[in-house]
């Protein structure tokens, strides 16, 4: 029976405020068997693309939280990632089978859940897009948009954190629906690509703004209609001065907040009554039911080069914890993909 060496990610202990590479070091001493145990009915993947996303951060924390269970010390950090089936316990999946789902930060992993693991059917488009645009982030902006803001030609949009991995992807979505669209990044770099790559109608560096109030006032001076929210913050209670009446804003995150261990507050949240605004928090994996209603609208987009996506690559599993800790400092351009092997 072949047996492999496998590199892993481990998660070394709970972690108080920002992440650092070495809370996750890398431990090559194990050896995988590459014949799933008789009776199993799990899946053996190799991994080939990991995905970094903010998410993560809140499994890094005992008490703080995510919407998933916190990670476990001692053990490969755990995550989304395209890879492909070695042995399979389970009907639904052969070998050589390509997937994209949870799975883990080595080079091979046992998914004891397969149920939760997506098969790839289009592999005409580069199978990392199944980290982004054609995975949980893809999905993310789809549903924040569409399902919760409800956008009309013409509106005016506001998105953060704007050339990310999520916002990219709002923003080239409200441009194909005629809305008017505004985007914030961190970096005078990432500002051109957003209005010279993804289309924005305008965009600017929050970092270099003294008052952001003011600086939301000079591109809508008519106020905003949907926000698409990807930050908090000081940049939350920005935007609710600059609401329209029955504005919308799509809560997706928050990650200004997310290193720090009391939240800030904000203070203008009467403008909710006033403005009369419909602000809904969601959590993606709540709908993967609309996955196939996605794929359907934006494969043709990618295929017809309606839509772009830029991706941040690193390679090797080594890169990935300084690649997951880039995520809080604006170190990525674009969606942050780690390669372990590319077959
Ligand atoms: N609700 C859901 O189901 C769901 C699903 C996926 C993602 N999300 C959320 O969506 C947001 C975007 O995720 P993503 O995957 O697209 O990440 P991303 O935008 O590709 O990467 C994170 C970016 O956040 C910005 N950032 C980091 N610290 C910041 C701070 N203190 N203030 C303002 N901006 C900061 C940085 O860009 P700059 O250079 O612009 O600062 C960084 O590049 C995150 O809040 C994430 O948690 C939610």
């Amino acid at each position: 029976m072949e047996e492999v060496r496998n590199q892993q990610v481990i998660f070394k202990d709970y972690v108080n405020g920002f992440p650092k590479e070495s809370d996750m070091p890398l431990k090559t001493s194990t050896t995988i068997s590459l014949k799933l145990p008789q009776g199993s009915n799990g899946v053996l993947v190799k991994n080939l693309y990991l995905s970094c996303d903010p998410y993560m951060r809140g499994r890094m924390s005992k008490t703080q939280g995510s919407y998933f269970e916190p990670f476990t010390p001692g053990s490969p950090i755990t995550g989304l990632g395209v890879a492909k089936v070695v042995d399979s316990g389970h009907s639904n999946f052969k070998k050589g089978d390509l997937v994209w789902g949870g799975t883990g930060w080595e080079q091979y992993t046992i998914i004891t859940t397969p149920q939760t693991l997506f098969k790839i059917q289009d592999t005409d488009v580069p199978l990392s897009y199944y980290t982004g645009i054609l995975g949980m982030p893809g999905m993310t902006a789809y549903y924040g948009f569409y399902e919760i803001c409800a956008p009309k030609k013409g509106e005016y949009v506001f998105v953060s954190s704007a050339s990310g991995a999520v916002g990219q992807l709002v923003g080239q979505f409200a441009k194909l629906t005629g809305c008017y669209v505004v985007g914030t990044a961190g970096t005078n770099e990432k500002v051109e690509l957003l209005k010279n790559k993804f289309g924005y109608d305008e965009a600017f560096n929050y970092k270099e703004e003294q008052d952001l109030d003011a600086a939301l006032k000079r591109y809508f001076p008519e106020g905003i209609d949907i926000y698409f929210e990807n930050v908090g913050g000081k940049m939350l209670e920005a935007v609710l001065l600059n609401m329209r009446v029955n504005g919308r804003i799509s809560a997706c995150g928050m990650i200004s907040q997310y290193n720090l261990n009391q939240e800030e507050g904000v203070r203008n949240l009467s403008s909710i009554i006033m403005k009369r605004l419909h602000i809904k928090g969601f959590i993606v994996s709540d709908h993967f039911n609309l996955l196939p209603k996605y794929m359907e609208m934006v494969i043709p987009l990618i295929k017809e080069r309606k839509i772009c996506y830029i991706e941040d690559i690193v390679e090797g599993l080594e890169s990935a914890p300084a690649a997951l800790v880039g995520l809080f400092s604006g170190k990525n351009v674009g969606k942050q993909v780690v390669v372990v092997a590319r077959e």
